[in-house]
Formats: C-alpha cells, sequence, structure tokens
C-alpha cells in the first residue's frame, strides 16, 4: 500500500498490567479483580459465560495465595523482564507502545494519602525505557484491574466517591509524567462496563432489584470521572491528549429486512456508540434517555455533572476492533458464537479463531468510516488481533502465517479506511508478546510477535521467542505499511 499511511502515524502494539506484570503483592499492591479471577478450563468452542465476581469468590481469593490457579498474579512477570521486553518491542520498530498503570499499586489501600513511590518508580522505569527507545508511551489510567478494596470500602463505581479517588490518582499521574507521556486513555473499553458489571465498574450482584439502574449510576460516575481528568489533564499539560475508548462491536443486520436494520441501529446505539456520544460530544443521547425511561432507570445525575460532561470533551477516539455482531428483530433460530465479551450469531461469511471468535477484517473499515463519520474527530485503533495456538519448534522458532494473515488483512483494511478519508493517529496491536488471556484466564490463547515460555499453569522456561510474525511486523513498520 503506496503512501497511504502518514509519515508520523504511530505503529505500535498494546498490554494491560493485569495480563502481564505478575507480582501481585509486591510492594504493598493490593488484590484487584484480575487477581481473583480462577482459570477455569472449557471448551474452547463451547459458548460460554465468564464465572460471575461475587463476595463468595473474593473472600476465597483473599485467603489464597496461589499463583497456578489465579494465572494473572503471575502474568509473563513483566514487572522484572520489562526492560528485555520493550528492547525487543524497539527491534521491531514499535514507535507506541500502550501499556496501564495499575491502580492497585499506585494506592495499594484505595484512599492513602500519597502514592505509593515504590509503584511509582516502577512505572517510572517503564516510561523512561520506552523514551530511551524513542518509543512513544501512551497510558490506559484504568484497564480492567478495579481495586478490590474500592469494592469493599466504597461499593465501587457505584459511589459517587471513587470519582474523587480516581481524580486524585489522575493527577498525580499527569504531575509525574508531565512532558513524558502524551497520550492518556481513561478507561479501557468503557462499553463493557454494562455487561461486565462487577470486572469494570465493581459492584457486585447481590440480587438488586435495580442492578441494572446501579450499573448505569456506575457508569454515569465514570463518564464524570473522566470529563474531569480531561479537565485536569489539559490544565497540567496542554499538550496532552485524552482519548475515550470502546470496543466497537460493529453490528450487521441479519436479513435486509428494515426490522433488522432498525434492531441493528439500536444495538449499534446502546452497546456502542452511547460511550462515545456522552465522552466525545459531551451530552446524554436522546435514545439512552429513552432507553432509561422506558426500563425505570432513574439515575442521580447533577447541573454540576452536565457541564463537566459538557465542557471536557476527549481529545481523540480509542478503539479496539475484534468482531462484528449480527442483529435480528426476531428470535431466529441462528447459532451462537463466541466473542469478545458478548456470545453472538454466527456468520456463515466469516471464518473463525479456535475460540470461536469471528475474522472480519473488512468489519474494521466499515466502523473506522462508521465513527468518524459520526465524531470527526482522530481515531487510535488501541487493540486489534486474534487469539492462536502456537508450537515452539525445537529450534526455537515459531511459523504463525495465520497471525500474519489476520493482521495483514485488517492493516490492509485500516490503510483503505485512510484513503476514505478517515483520521487515524496510529495502531496498537493487542498483546505483542503473549500474555494472560482476560476472557479465560489461559496461556495457550496467544496473540504475541513473541512467544513466552510459560503453560496454562505457569510451567515453563520463561524464555522469549520470536514468531516469523515478529519479522513481518518490523517490516511494516520499516517500510510504514507499504509492504501490507
Ligand atoms: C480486550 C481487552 O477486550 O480483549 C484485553 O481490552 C483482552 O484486555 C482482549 O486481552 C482479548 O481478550 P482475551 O480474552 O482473548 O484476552
Amino acid at each position: 500500500m503506496n503512501d497511504i499511511f502518514p509519515n508520523e502515524f504511530l505503529w505500535g502494539g498494546a498490554l494491560s498490567a493485569c495480563q502481564a506484570e505478575g507480582a501481585y503483592d509486591k510492594e504493598e499492591k493490593t488484590l484487584t479483580i484480575p487477581d481473583v479471577m480462577r482459570f477455569n478450563p472449557t471448551d474452547n468452542r463451547k459458548v460460554t459465560k465468564q464465572p460471575n465476581i461475587t463476595w463468595e469468590v473474593i473472600k476465597e481469593a483473599k485467603g489464597d495465595k496461589d499463583t497456578i490457579m489465579y494465572p494473572k498474579r503471575r502474568g509473563i512477570n513483566f514487572y522484572e523482564t520489562y526492560k528485555d521486553d520493550i528492547a525487543l518491542f524497539a527491534e521491531i520498530g514499535f514507535k507506541v507502545f500502550r501499556y496501564s498503570i495499575s491502580w492497585a499499586r499506585v494506592f495499594p489501600n484505595g484512599n492513602d494519602e500519597k502514592p505509593n513511590e515504590k509503584a511509582l518508580e516502577f512505572y517510572d522505569n517503564i516510561i523512561d525505557e520506552c523514551l530511551k527507545h524513542q518509543i512513544e508511551p501512551l497510558i490506559t489510567i484504568s484497564h480492567f484491574d478495579m481495586p478490590i478494596v474500592l469494592i469493599e470500602k466504597y461499593g465501587g463505581w457505584y459511589n459517587r466517591k471513587l470519582i474523587e479517588l480516581y481524580k486524585k490518582y489522575c493527577e498525580v499521574l499527569f504531575e509525574r509524567y508531565k512532558g513524558k507521556v502524551r497520550y492518556w486513555v481513561t478507561f479501557n473499553e468503557i462499553n463493557m462496563s454494562i455487561k461486565a458489571g462487577a470486572k469494570t465498574l465493581g459492584i457486585i450482584n447481590e440480587g438488586q432489584s435495580n442492578f441494572e439502574e446501579m450499573l448505569f449510576q456506575g457508569l454515569h460516575h465514570q463518564f464524570v470521572a473522566a470529563s474531569s481528568v480531561t479537565e485536569i489533564a489539559h490544565r497540567i499539560d496542554p499538550k496532552n491528549k485524552i482519548g475515550s475508548m470502546v470496543a466497537y462491536f460493529t453490528t450487521y443486520p441479519h436479513t435486509c429486512k428494515p426490522e433488522d436494520t432498525l434492531k441493528a441501529q439500536q444495538d449499534d446505539q446502546m452497546k456502542n456508540d452511547f460511550y462515545l456520544h456522552v465522552m466525545v460530544k459531551g451530552n446524554y443521547p436522546y435514545y439512552a434517555l429513552t432507553y432509561f425511561k422506558d426500563n425505570n432507570i432513574n439515575l442521580s445525575m447533577t447541573d454540576e455533572d452536565f457541564k463537566i460532561i459538557k465542557s471536557n470533551n476527549a481529545d481523540f477516539i480509542g478503539s479496539s476492533y475484534y468482531n462484528s455482531m449480527i442483529s435480528s428483530a426476531d428470535d431466529v433460530n441462528i447459532e451462537l458464537t463466541n466473542g469478545n465479551v458478548h456470545s453472538v450469531y454466527k456468520n456463515p461469511h466469516l471464518p473463525a479463531n479456535d475460540w470461536g471468535w469471528q475474522i472480519d477484517p473488512v468489519g474494521l473499515r466499515v466502523t473506522l468510516n462508521h465513527i468518524y463519520n459520526k465524531y470527526e474527530i482522530p481515531i487510535f485503533i488501541l487493540e486489534n488481533s486474534s487469539g492462536f495456538h502456537d508450537v515452539l519448534n525445537s529450534d526455537g522458532t515459531v511459523d504463525d502465517p495465520y497471525r500474519i494473515d489476520f493482521l495483514k488483512q485488517h492493516i490492509q483494511q485500516m490503510g483503505l479506511a485512510i484513503k476514505d478519508g478517515v483520521n487515524i493517529l496510529g495502531y496498537t496491536m493487542w498483546g505483542p508478546i503473549d500474555i494472560i488471556s482476560s476472557s479465560k484466564s489461559e496461556m495457550s490463547k496467544r496473540y504475541g510477535f513473541i512467544y513466552v515460555d510459560q503453560d496454562d499453569y505457569g510451567n515453563g522456561s520463561k524464555k522469549r521467542y520470536k514468531k516469523n510474525s515478529f519479522y513481518w511486523y518490523k517490516d511494516i513498520i520499516k517500510t510504514n505499511g507499504r509492504t501490507v
């Protein structure tokens, strides 16, 4: 693809602290939701629901020091290996590395007066290491790692107090990394909140009759928090760029029946667009207000909240892209398959990976045009990839043509979207080094260009090996996408 990607295009990769770092209790860090999620081997092809986070789950996990059945507690030990791993990213030629900071490391008790200096030193090192290699650090402030103390002490995001605590946490980061970090993301995939409930909002389902209302209340607090810290970030350093982020699930009508199109539009509104609309346009869209009215959802929202949301819009849209969906107005008998968080109808036109996640490169172009058409602000593709089973050969090589094929097709579609006129800032593929899977807590679902010799139970040398895709992506970056 000749001369499609702008010279300043940010190629790179993205990881989260809770899937990579390990060291779950080092230097006073307290437990987070991922630290209490057990590895639960299941048939990957079967449509599965992730187990709920309940008080019993938390209680059991707190009394257990195990890192075998709680794999995210050990991650890939990035806490110790970050220097070598970042050097490998530099060797690929990364221009940007998206990484998250763990709130429970920085404020282990949630309401500490001062941040944990040791934790900040760790993140100083990561950021400095990136800068040493001329890699732009892009920081996610909260990536699916709700601190347990904030659930126990305050009931999670349902409590307005979380806004204040989050603001304090962000202010520490913005002050500390002023001049070093330019790009920030407030909440990873904020549109997962209602579906994931306890996992991202820290609101435990105890059978409350108004549980859905509680979730939307928690989400409202996150919106206010995100807008408030956008103001703080701009005040501390006008060069800061704050991104809202969603996992965009573009949805196709099952047939050309108008009712199916209407259903697809409605699904798109409440599953995807609502979140961007609040954070980019600065108000609640009409259809969300109607949904609240129809479902007896009464939120406590002050005039001050609306003012904050209105006046502090996101600077860019961050989006991950994994799979598309199908909407039908009828109760149709179509087979379901797994998707990211949602289980979805099988699309007969799409292949799928070993976990049933469907592969839809053209959907990425559709998604990018769809978002840009409405918002017309720059988009950063913050996650895109697919999990695959890899085999480490005895000579230390990994032949992964399926990964190259997946990424190639998606990058081509991203290039075509740029040609269509969409303004795209960069592309951080998900999981450039193998990490623990978010949904399944397993290691076998691998995303990386770099193979980590560790199995589902933590056995293995933990050594890193370059897969064939490592060299392929290196070439893509070197030629600024011309060879894709
Ligand atoms: C995204 C998350 O939704 O999906 C990542 O932001 C996650 O944290 C990714 O890893 C892929 O999901 P999984 O379950 O395959 O790890």
